[in-house]
């Protein structure tokens, strides 16, 4: 298949590691508006075939390729991701799908009418803590899951936001800790605890103020249409990363996820179920290239026919749905 990239940033790295470790497919061209961008990433792929653009349309309408990768801001994905399917390509797509559900739900329909797949790359729920967990969830081993614990504590200085050009702002952003960073964790939540019923949150800008407008804090409490009650807090306030955590409270048992690994909750200990230690060699950044090979793969094999499960953009519209109710809900209106 023939494979073209745009926005040749630090995700990018992982998307072209991603694709040369697992060979299902093949990079013919590349885009970003800076063009020393552009030639860092053909020298990186070391093919001297691959072509190079800083306009995406441009790069689309001519390679004619069969997948888009959409790797740029958040406030791009909508337009890239529509324009390539229109243009009759299927689409790997950064998260967060958009700025909002309802940007989302275009993206949706013009899969739709075009039946061309978009994948959106909720990379996590494919790794192995992750996917154990759910099986568990579902074969109910440890009886139903009741309650969910989530929390995702980072740090991020102002340097992160004023070097990128379009992070820490509503309208490139889109948001902040919750629209880039525990996005992911919100998603494994709905993931593993199902459609929500009703939610209410609050957001707050703590360390940042003045550098950025978005927030840098938020919490929720998450009522899932099956009677589980969530909790989820994320902050990028924290002195430097933190491990996610996602504690599990089934009828029979405590289940955590911590350290990518999967702890079953005996009495004061922690029985390790399985960790993400040896899966794999590592495709990019630790914390990214597995899952993203992992997906990419998925999305890949069902393009050529396979049943293979790959997250389909309108599995990614619930967790902007969960954010838009967050910024709904919180007193603190910070946009
Ligand atoms: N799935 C994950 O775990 C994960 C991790 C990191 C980033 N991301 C997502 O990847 C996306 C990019 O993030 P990043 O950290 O690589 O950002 P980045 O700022 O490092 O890179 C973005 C690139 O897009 C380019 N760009 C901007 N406008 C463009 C246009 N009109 N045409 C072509 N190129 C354009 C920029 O020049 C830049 O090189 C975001 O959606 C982010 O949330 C996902």
């Amino acid at each position: 298949m023939k494979t073209v990239i745009i926005g040749l940033g630090a995700i990018s790295e992982t998307h072209i590691a991603a694709i040369q470790h697992g060979e299902f497919t093949t990079i013919t061209a590349v885009c970003d508006l800076k063009q020393e961008r552009v030639d860092a990433a053909i020298q990186k792929i070391g093919d001297a075939n691959v072509k190079g653009y800083t306009d995406y349309k441009e790069m689309i309408d001519k390679e004619k390729p069969d997948v888009v990768h959409v790797c740029t801001p958040h406030y791009l994905h909508r337009d890239m991701a529509v324009y390539a399917l229109e243009a009759g390509c299927d689409v790997y797509l950064e998260k967060p799908a958009a700025m909002n559900a309802a940007q989302a739900m275009e993206i949706v329909e013009a899969s739709e009418r075009t039946g061309k797949k978009v994948c959106v790359s909720f990379q996590n729920r494919v790794i192995p803590t992750n996917a154990l967990a759910k099986e568990i969830v579902s074969d109910e081993r440890y009886g139903k899951l009741r309650g969910i614990r989530a929390e995702m504590t980072w740090s991020r200085g102002g340097a992160y936001y004023t070097e990128s050009g379009w992070r820490g702002t509503w309208e490139k952003e889109g948001g902040g800790v919750l629209m880039n960073q525990s996005i992911h964790t919100l998603d494994l939540m709905y993931y593993l605890a199902g459609p929500v019923r009703d939610m209410e949150g609050s957001v707050a800008l703590r360390r940042n103020k003045g550098v950025i407008e978005v927030e840098d804090t938020a919490e929720a409490t998450i009522w899932f249409e099956s009677g589980i009650e969530g909790i989820f807090y994320a902050t990028n306030c924290n002195f430097k990363d933190s491990s996610v955590q996602i504690e599990l409270f089934f009828e029979k048992a405590t289940l955590l996820l911590y350290r990518s690994a999967l702890y079953l909750a005996n009495g004061n200990n922690l029985e390790k179920l399985i960790d993400n230690t040896d899966y794999s060699a590592a495709a990019g950044k630790a914390c990214w290239g597995n899952g993203h090979a992992m997906m990419m793969k998925r999305f890949y094999d069902a393009l050529c026919g396979s049943d293979d499960w790959y997250c389909d953009i309108k599995d990614a519209v619930p967790v902007l749905e969960m954010i838009d109710k967050i910024y709904e809900t919180s007193k603190n209106k910070l946009r």
